[in-house]
């Protein structure tokens, strides 16, 4: 722990303290170039880190080679070997260990069950389709039973559909095994849909670390907030903090929200986050019963198929967004007048500025 690394002048991680229960499914999210191969490749033992230790299991790992720790990486392309079958490339690491011929065959037999490749076992990687290339990679990862697999962005180069159907079995066999995985992603649905927990990365170090509910309702900096997920963000000055609640004015009022975990004091610029489906919308000016709100015109209208997304103008340099059904957007033109509401307990106030 308290892991770092630097490439000469890089530094790719800094002091990186970060834990994973036995069985979990953890996900490294950021993005591109925020150190997130680097600290995989650090647990996976394809690099050292220049300071700090990896504990794995209770054992001090930190010089120990790839091979003898109980872990195994999966890379974005798992490049399967172009001139070996399916079965051949997911015995191949069995036949390394001494494996003998029966107990390989059915290991085999057994990996191409558990992705769903059953009756493809002869074939040659060139051809297989994208998604299952990457199904074979994984079985080959799984077959010598690591207790820990890593996985670095395993799904990216798949298109949308297969990614989302790959999504949910990689959970439904990380469950099934009851092995513990560590994926690295820069998708933060993918994020959110497959994991126990996810550590949000930045600038090589981790910002927040938390079930997917946890960071989406209550990031801790703005940066989270607006990397996972759509969030409309009002800056204000702390008013008063009262016991769990806390009041941000801002220059279109005074809102509330929960204290969140963080530190913020009377008088200190903060921010408010607000997601755009925690939203509601009503024609007219008139107050609402609801927790808090604020009235202006409607200045943009985005159909985006499942949703429509609709601007609100509440100050000149001010626009808030919500997301309405198509139904609940019926009738609305910009230029409307309307008053948007929310409860208190759906915003979060952070700190301004990343820590
Ligand atoms: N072998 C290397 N030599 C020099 N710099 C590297 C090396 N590997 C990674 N880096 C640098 O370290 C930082 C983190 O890289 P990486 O861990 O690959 O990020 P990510 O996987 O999140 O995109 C980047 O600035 C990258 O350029
Ligand atoms: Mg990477």
């Amino acid at each position: 722990m308290g892991v770092s690394k630097l490439f000469g002048d890089t530094r790719a991680l800094e002091h990186i303290d970060f834990r994973v229960e036995d069985g979990e499914f953890v996900s490294l999210l950021g993005a591109s170039g925020c150190g997130k191969s680097t600290l995989l490749r650090i647990l996976a033992g394809f690099e050292r880190p220049t300071t700090g230790t990896v504990q794995i299991y209770q054992q001090d790992v930190t010089q120990w080679p790839p091979e003898k720790r109980p872990t195994n990486l999966v890379f974005q392309r798992g490049a399967l070997f172009p001139h070996m079958t399916v079965r051949e490339n997911i015995g191949y690491s069995l036949k390394l260990r001494r494996w003998t011929p029966s107990r390989i065959d059915a290991r085999i037999e057994e990996m191409l069950a558990l992705v769903r490749l059953d009756g493809l076992g002869d074939r040659a990687p060139s051809q297989l389709s994208g998604g299952q290339a990457q199904r074979v990679a994984l079985a080959r990862a799984l077959a010598s039973e690591p207790r820990v697999l890593l996985l670095d962005e395993p799904l990216s180069a798949l298109d949308l559909k297969l990614r989302q159907q790959m999504q949910l079995e990689l959970r439904a066999i990380q469950k099934r095994l009851g092995a513990t995985f560590v994926f690295v992603t820069h998708d933060q649905t993918e994020a959110l849909v497959m994991s126990d927990r996810i550590a949000i990365m930045n600038n090589g170090r981790i910002v927040q670390y938390g079930t997917p509910r946890d960071i989406y309702r209550r990031p801790n900096s703005v940066f989270v907030s607006d990397f996972v997920g759509a969030t409309n963000l009002l800056s204000g000055v702390v008013g008063s903090i009262d016991g769990e609640r806390i009041v941000l004015q801002t220059a279109s009022g005074a809102f509330a929200a929960p204290k969140g975990t963080e530190q913020l004091r009377k008088g200190e610029r903060a921010v408010l986050s607000l997601r755009p489906e925690a939203v509601r919308l009503h024609p007219g000016t008139g107050r609402t019963a609801e927790g808090s709100s604020v009235s202006g015109n409607i200045a943009e209208i985005i159909f985006q198929g499942n949703c429509v997304r609709i601007g609100t103008q509440i100050l000149p340099d001010a626009t808030i967004w919500a997301e309405l059904r198509d139904d609940e957007a019926d009738g609305l033109t910009p230029g409307d007048p309307v008053t948007l509401s929310w409860a208190e307990s759906a915003a979060a106030v952070m700190k301004e500025e990343p820590q």
